[in-house]
């Protein structure tokens, strides 16, 4: 299935709601077939944003959206051709697999034949042939997902809109459909707007990342730009873990409790401030004589493909360092450690 996709464009939208401003002026722009992931904790923002997409939520005066040339900003969600997917997926539980597929197709008067072939091909694109006919209640979590997702696919939206579509179910189910997820919207190459507070969701779906905070956007970036050149402390806070070495910086050098690092490129000027962050596994564990920084293990935690180290003396703070595989060391052991010279991050 090929469906047409536009661009959208918010141009200074906000959103106050009884005279509680929660969206600060937003710009963004969203290209045709792109999927734009909103990534941020729990009340920042990102489902107000989405429903002001869908237009569910109409933004303040001032604000305007618009789906390629056309300005949508006052029209209402049955006339914007969006498909969306709420978090509690909200099935028709007296309806089957199929009346639920077919919702919309049965508003809209599509004529039964075509229904009935659309229907078919998404029973068939998610795997739900065998269960067409079932209630929803006889469904597991992860095929109510996709019943969700086919529901809001089969009016043939312009723009699909997903808010946190995984996070009801459990871990392992939530992995194994999140790359399903990835392999369906390439395929459908419709212009997606995915909410989720789960970095490595956002990571994997998003060609670009809006990380918001507190109802503003902190940046926009693809995944691997706010990863290794987060805009702020916000934001390599809340993606992935990030270690801080603090101290006083000296010919080029941050001098810290347990050795000097060389300071990243770029962090010269003068009010950069005195620390500087890098990833647990862009460090790695050196002959303590030659190494940038000694320190002793404070703790280690095997994960399967990597162990983490905490280490304690090396900086003001703990550290966390990823090591491959199997790494036994006991607590109090004296361990050196350096770092990738291009993974320091200087962040304001
Ligand atoms: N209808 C409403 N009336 C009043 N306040 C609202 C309304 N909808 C949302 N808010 C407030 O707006 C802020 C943003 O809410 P929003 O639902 O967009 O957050 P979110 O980022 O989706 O959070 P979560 O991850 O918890 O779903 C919150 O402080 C919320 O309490
Ligand atoms: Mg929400």
């Amino acid at each position: 299935m090929k469906l047409a996709s536009v661009p959208i464009t918010l141009t200074q939208c906000a959103k106050t709601f009884r005279g509680t401003r929660v969206l600060e002026p937003l710009d963004l722009h969203i290209d045709a077939g792109e999927t734009l992931v909103l990534l941020g904790p729990s009340g920042c923002g990102k489902t107000t944003t989405l429903r002001m997409i869908a237009g569910l939520e109409t933004p303040d005066a001032g604000g305007r959206i618009a789906f390629g040339e056309d300005d949508v900003t006052a029209l209402p969600i049955e006339k914007r051709q969006v498909g969306m997917v709420f978090q509690s997926y909200a099935l028709f539980p007296n309806l089957t697999v199929r009346g639920n597929i077919g919702y919309g197709l049965k508003i809209k008067r599509v004529p039964a034949e075509t229904a009935r072939q659309r229907v078919d091909e998404l029973l068939g694109m998610m795997r739900l042939t065998a269960h067409a006919d079932k209630p929803i209640d006889q469904l597991s979590g992860g095929q109510r997902q996709r019943v969700a997702l086919a529901r809001a696919l089969a009016v043939q939206p312009r723009v699909l809109l997903l808010d946190e579509p995984l996070t009801a179910l459990d871990a392992r189910l939530r992995d194994a459909l999140r790359s399903e997820m990835n392999t369906l919207l390439r395929e459908l190459g419709i212009t997606t707007v995915y909410v989720t507070h789960d970095q490595a969701e956002a990571m994997e779906l998003g060609d670009r990342i809006v990380v918001m905070s507190a109802g503003r956007i902190e940046q926009i970036g693809s995944p691997r730009e706010i990863y290794y050149r987060p805009a702020n402390r916000t934001v390599a806070q809340f993606v992935g873990t990030i270690n801080r070495l603090a101290g006083e910086r000296r010919d080029g050098m941050l001098t810290t409790t347990g050795g000097a690092v060389p300071l990243p490129a770029g962090s010269t000027h003068a009010n950069s401030a005195h620390e500087i962050f890098f990833r647990p596994e862009d460090a790695y564990l050196a002959d303590p004589a030659h190494a940038q920084l000694r320190g002793h293990i404070e703790s280690t935690a095997f994960l399967g493909e990597r162990t983490r180290l905490t280490v304690g003396g090396a900086a003001p703070d703990a550290l966390l360092i990823d090591v491959a595989g199997r790494v036994e060391l006991a607590r109090g052991t004296p361990v050196g450690i350096s770092i990738a010279q291009d993974a320091l991050i200087a962040l304001s």
